[in-house]
């Protein structure tokens, strides 16, 4: 049986274009400041080759789940989802999964745009030729004033939502198209341009020994988890983001195809990513600074290294204007599902949709912004338990003295985004029926029965274990068999 093929929303000009968003939803943050430092320290060449199996083995399996019920519902996550069920007789509590994946989506939205306002603000910086001539010192101690002050992060996390909000409310042709055809080229030549000036005047033989030399001793249980938990976020799965750009793609683009080139694409601009950074890295010495999991590196190594290079304030702008529309094109795929769900159920038009729901993430965001400011969970207990009338925190954890920030990092990367991927492989590889899913990959035999397989067993019991892990629960349980 298939379902009715109509969007309210539009549709993308043609294949390409859905490769374009499809790409600027993963290729984000997480390419330009974890990946190249992930693969540096944990084993390079081997860790490549871990990573590699992952993306195929979990990623594109998910990757055309997503993309295939997106298509099958013709609608946000939410109502494709109660759709699909509805039609194939399954339980209606599977929209659940799609509102699940529409509040990580805002969740990881709201620190993910207090970062984008980071690097508006440093464009203008670099721009302004600030960073020109800094000390080490010198420009940890300007992020650090920077970070620390509300008014300025309040008005750079409102502008990059602002931005977020005016491209989604224009609609899928003349917001989400339009925005990803100029920036996603705009991206690739500054990184292009990146890499051509670091391998030319930067140290590029320790780079490229310490991002693909391969070092197997490395490779540990828990670089393999890393791998699969990057592979995941990379690709932006589990949130809705690719099932409601799926949601907009014509019947006879080659879902396979597509998943495979969007994956391909995220790792090369990753590597590239890696081939820009860490020839300035090495050749100022910073390798002992870079080795750490932080967002906030980013901002507090490359004004340094761009301070002291004659072409700094071009170089440095064009990287910082990278940053930038990296975050923009993955912001704007986290917002679409709410938008389009506040369209569809709520009756809104797409600008009052796109204001409400870029309100509520802005809100949120401020949480996250005071976080890097310094307040943590046991500030906001007690300011909370203040205004109720009780004067304490309930009861004392350790885990109060963690920032929100790392609450909802927790809470969605590492709890919620492996939940909705498990239940997204249960749903495509168990309950809908084969000749459904196989009708609508259109597939060769062999290559449907790979994917069936992958989504049916690898994928679930890979992800699950990664959630173990994170949680800690592999840790004890391996305790307990020791034991
Ligand atoms: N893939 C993005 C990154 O690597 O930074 C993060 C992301 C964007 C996750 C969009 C999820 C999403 F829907």
């Amino acid at each position: 049986m298939t379902t009715e093929r109509d969007t309210i929303h539009g549709e993308w000009a043609g294949r390409f274009t859905f490769f374009l968003a499809a790409t600027g939803s993963a290729v984000g943050l997480g390419n330009l400041w974890k990946f190249p430092y992930v693969a540096g320290s944990s084993g390079g060449g081997s860790f490549l080759l871990v990573y590699l199996l992952c993306l195929f083995l979990i990623g594109l399996p998910l990757m055309m789940a997503e993309i295939m019920l997106g298509r099958m519902g013709r609608r946000s996550p939410v109502n494709a989802l109660r759709r699909i069920s509805q039609i194939h007789g399954h339980s209606r509590l599977w929209k659940w999964l799609g509102v699940v994946g529409m509040l990580i989506a805002c969740l990881i939205l709201s620190y993910y745009s207090v970062i984008g306002g980071w690097a508006y603000a440093y464009t203008v910086r670099a721009a302004s030729g600030l960073f020109m001539g800094q000390t080490m010192d010198g420009v940890v101690s300007l992020f650090a004033r920077f970070a620390s002050d509300a008014e300025h992060l309040l008005a750079w996390h409102t502008l990059f939502m602002l931005t977020t909000v005016m491209v989604v409310s224009r609609g899928v042709k003349r917001g989400l198209e339009f925005a990803v055809t100029w920036m996603m080229p705009v991206l690739l030549v500054i990184l292009v341009v990146l890499v051509i000036y670091a391998v030319r005047n930067a140290d590029v033989y320790n780079a490229i020994a310490f991002l693909f030399h391969p070092d197997f001793h490395k490779i540990t249980p828990d670089v393999v988890l890393t791998a699969m938990g990057h592979a995941f976020f990379t690709l932006s799965l589990g949130m809705g983001a690719i099932m409601v750009y799926g949601s907009y793609i014509g019947q006879r683009s080659s879902i396979c195809g597509l998943s495979s080139a969007i994956i391909i694409t995220d790792t090369m601009i990753a590597i590239l990513a890696g081939l820009a950074i860490f020839p300035l890295v090495f050749s100022f010495q910073l390798e002992g600074i870079m080795i750490r999991s932080d967002p906030g590196l980013l901002f507090r190594i490359f004004p340094y290294v761009f301070g002291q290079m004659p072409a700094g304030i071009l170089l440095g702008t064009l990287f910082f204007v990278l940053l930038s529309i990296a975050a923009l094109t993955s912001a704007i795929s986290l917002l679409e599902p709410a938008v389009a769900w506040l369209v569809e159920s709520r009756g809104m038009t797409r600008p009052h949709a796109s204001a409400w729901a870029g309100f509520c993430v802005w809100l949120l965001g401020l949480v996250s912004m005071l976080s890097f400011t310094g307040l943590n969970l046991r500030d906001m207990l007690t300011a909370v338990s203040a205004w109720l009338g009780h004067y304490s925190p309930m009861f004392e954890h350790k885990f109060y003295s963690q920032s929100f920030f790392t609450l909802i990092d927790f809470m969605t990367a590492k709890l919620l985004l492996p939940i909705s991927g498990i239940l997204i492989a249960i749903y495509t590889g168990w309950l809908l029926k084969s000749d459904v899913s196989k009708q609508e990959l259109s597939m060769s035999n062999w290559s449907y029965q790979c994917w069936r397989g992958l989504i049916r067993y690898v994928t679930p019991v890979a992800i699950f274990v990664v959630l173990l892990n994170a949680t800690g629960a592999l840790a004890w349980i391996i305790r307990l068999i020791n034991n």
